[in-house]
């Protein structure tokens, strides 16, 4: 909090002094109109803010000036909001109401401040998803989505996490310039702090190399909603893989039917504990819809030439994983592909 001579002095010019310090009196005297233009505090880091940035400054705990630094403080953008535009007018807040004893809280909160360690003062905010406040997750999100309605957010209404009641304030952190939700590294665990399955999954031999930084939940996800499944970025499970295995979309001469339709019936994409994030291991992820007596019993030992007696066809094929001869197991581009069959080469 700051006190400062100015408010001081304008009261003096206004001749509400009562008894004024002699200094101040002198200080008061130069021009009324200097006095002005010195009346209201001086805004701080946002255009206006100096309604609230009177009381609430550096000196504070909570680093509330550091959005001054964010892309919310860029003064020039006249689409930037100011501290009421979030936190609401706050009347009461301002001027302690005839009668009551304590400040009201502002309009809108969203963490409150429990009564916890000191050296916990910033990071209480960004730990606990706003569960502490009494402001509705509709009313808190609602000053965000003023301004950020569409694009990226076009499907947020009806969404997961709309519907799951999780607010815009959850994931990002608005008071700081590391927000987060934004940096690749630093997301991952952000999400995970409500997907407890997918940290688990993470861990798992077989993964996306999302510790390293190089994919992030983002890549696949769209936190804000999205018109495909599962918050996917795209409308589909495969065409969201497709855009980093390009390789897998084809066209292909031959193609595998459950490629086609959908990537994860084989791979787990957030990890697993066989190579290649396939959900099972080989002969048992294809026996799940092949046959395991089905298959043609004159397969040549190599997959490609010769014979092979029928009777010992079947160890041969059993005891070999289906994909040292079937290699090509999202779509052969090889007409001559044996008899066609196969996905060989
Ligand atoms: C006249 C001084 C004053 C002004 C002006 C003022 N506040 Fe406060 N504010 C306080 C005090 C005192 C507290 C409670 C003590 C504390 O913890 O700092 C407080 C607390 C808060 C809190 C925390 C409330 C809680 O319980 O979690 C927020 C948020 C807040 N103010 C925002 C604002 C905003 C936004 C504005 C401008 C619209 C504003 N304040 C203007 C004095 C002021
Ligand atoms: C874009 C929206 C937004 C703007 C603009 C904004 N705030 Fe905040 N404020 C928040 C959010 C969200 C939090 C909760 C912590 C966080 O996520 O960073 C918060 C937290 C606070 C707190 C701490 C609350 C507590 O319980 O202790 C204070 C104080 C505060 N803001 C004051 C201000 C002041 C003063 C301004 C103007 C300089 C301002 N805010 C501008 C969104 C905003
Ligand atoms: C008065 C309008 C307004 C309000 C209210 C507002 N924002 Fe913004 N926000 C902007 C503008 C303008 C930008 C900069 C241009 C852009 O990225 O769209 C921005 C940028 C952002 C960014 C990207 C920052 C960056 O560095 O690129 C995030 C994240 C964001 N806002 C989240 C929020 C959240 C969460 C809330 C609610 C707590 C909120 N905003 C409230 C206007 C607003
Ligand atoms: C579940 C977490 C989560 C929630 C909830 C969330 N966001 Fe985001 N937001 C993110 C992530 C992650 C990114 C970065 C996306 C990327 O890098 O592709 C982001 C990016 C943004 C951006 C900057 C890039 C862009 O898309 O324009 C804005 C603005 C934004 N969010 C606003 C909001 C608003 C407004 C809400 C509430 C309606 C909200 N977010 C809710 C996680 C979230
Ligand atoms: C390579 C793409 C990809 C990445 C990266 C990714 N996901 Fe997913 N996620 C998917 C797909 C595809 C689905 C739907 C199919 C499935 O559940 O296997 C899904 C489903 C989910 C589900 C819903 C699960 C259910 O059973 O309904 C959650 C929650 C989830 N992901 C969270 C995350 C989080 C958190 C991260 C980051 C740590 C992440 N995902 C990273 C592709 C991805
Ligand atoms: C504050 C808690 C919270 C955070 C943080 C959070 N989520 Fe969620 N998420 C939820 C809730 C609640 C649901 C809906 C209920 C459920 O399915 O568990 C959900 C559902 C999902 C789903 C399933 C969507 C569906 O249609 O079934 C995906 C995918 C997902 N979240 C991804 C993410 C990603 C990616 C992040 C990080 C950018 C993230 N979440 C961060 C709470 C959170
Ligand atoms: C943002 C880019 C990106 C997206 C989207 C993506 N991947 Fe990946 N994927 C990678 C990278 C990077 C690797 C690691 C490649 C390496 O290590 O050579 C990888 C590796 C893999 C692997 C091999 C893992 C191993 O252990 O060898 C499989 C299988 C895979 N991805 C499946 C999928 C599926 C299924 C989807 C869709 C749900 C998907 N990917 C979406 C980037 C992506
Ligand atoms: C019928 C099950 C199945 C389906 C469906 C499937 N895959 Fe695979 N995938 C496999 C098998 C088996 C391997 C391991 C191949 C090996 O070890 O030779 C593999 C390996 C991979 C690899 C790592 C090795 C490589 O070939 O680059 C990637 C990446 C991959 N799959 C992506 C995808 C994508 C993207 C889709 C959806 C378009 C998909 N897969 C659908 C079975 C499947
Ligand atoms: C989700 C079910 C499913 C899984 C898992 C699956 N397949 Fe298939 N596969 C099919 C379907 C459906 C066809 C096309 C139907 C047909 O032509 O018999 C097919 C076709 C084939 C063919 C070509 C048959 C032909 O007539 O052209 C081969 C070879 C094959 N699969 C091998 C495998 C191997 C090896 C695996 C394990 C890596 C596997 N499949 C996993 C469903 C599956
Ligand atoms: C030793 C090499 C080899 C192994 C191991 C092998 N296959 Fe084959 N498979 C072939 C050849 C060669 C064909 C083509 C036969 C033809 O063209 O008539 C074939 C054909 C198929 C077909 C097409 C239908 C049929 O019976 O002609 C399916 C389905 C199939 N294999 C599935 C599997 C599965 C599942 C496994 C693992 C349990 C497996 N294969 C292991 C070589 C092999």
């Amino acid at each position: 909090m700051k006190i400062t001579g100015r408010i001081l002095v304008v009261c003096i010019c206004l001749g509400l002094g009562g008894a004024a310090s002699p200094l101040l009196a002198e200080e008061a005297k130069p021009a009324a109109d200097q006095a002005e233009a010195k009346a209201a505090p001086k805004d701080m880091v946002l255009k206006g803010d100096a309604v609230c940035t009177q009381c609430h400054d550096e000196t504070e705990v909570y680093p509330v000036l550091a959005i001054g630094k964010t892309r919310h403080g860029v003064m020039a953008d006249k689409n930037t909001p100011t501290c009421t535009t979030c936190h609401g007018e706050s009347k009461s807040h301002l001027n302690i109401p005839k009668g009551e004893k304590d400040r009201p809280k502002p309009e809108r909160l969203f963490g409150m401040r429990p009564t916890i360690p000191a050296e916990l003062q910033v990071e209480r905010y960004f730990g606990l998803f706003g569960k502490n406040t009494s402001t509705p997750v509709a009313e808190r999100n609602a000053p965000c989505l003023e301004c950020h309605n569409g694009g990226e957010r076009i499907h947020w209404v009806g969404s997961a996490h709309e519907a799951g009641d999780v607010a815009c304030t959850s994931c990002h952190q608005i008071h700081t310039t590391h927000d987060r939700a934004r940096d690749k590294h630093a997301q991952t665990e952000m999400c995970f702090a409500c997907h407890k399955e997918q940290r688990a999954q993470m861990n798992r031999p077989s993964r996306h190399p999302i510790k390293e930084g190089k994919v992030a939940c983002s890549d696949c996800h769209n936190p804000h909603g999205s018109a495909g499944p599962k918050l996917l970025v795209r409308d589909n499970v495969n065409d969201t893989c497709y855009q980093c295995h390009m390789e897998k979309r084809g066209p292909f001469v031959r193609t595998h039917e459950p490629v086609q339709e959908d990537c994860s019936i084989c791979h787990n994409p957030h990890g697993a504990t066989n190579p290649s994030l396939l959900k099972l291991r080989s002969p048992f992820l294809c026996q799940s819809c092949h046959e395991p007596t089905s298959h043609h019993s004159t397969v040549p030992e190599d997959g490609v030439a010769g014979g092979l007696n029928p009777s010992t066809a079947q160890a041969v094929i059993m005891a070999r994983g289906c994909t040292n001869c079937h290699t090509q197991i999202h779509g052969s581009n090889n007409p001559t592909d044996g008899t066609g069959r196969g996905f060989r080469r």
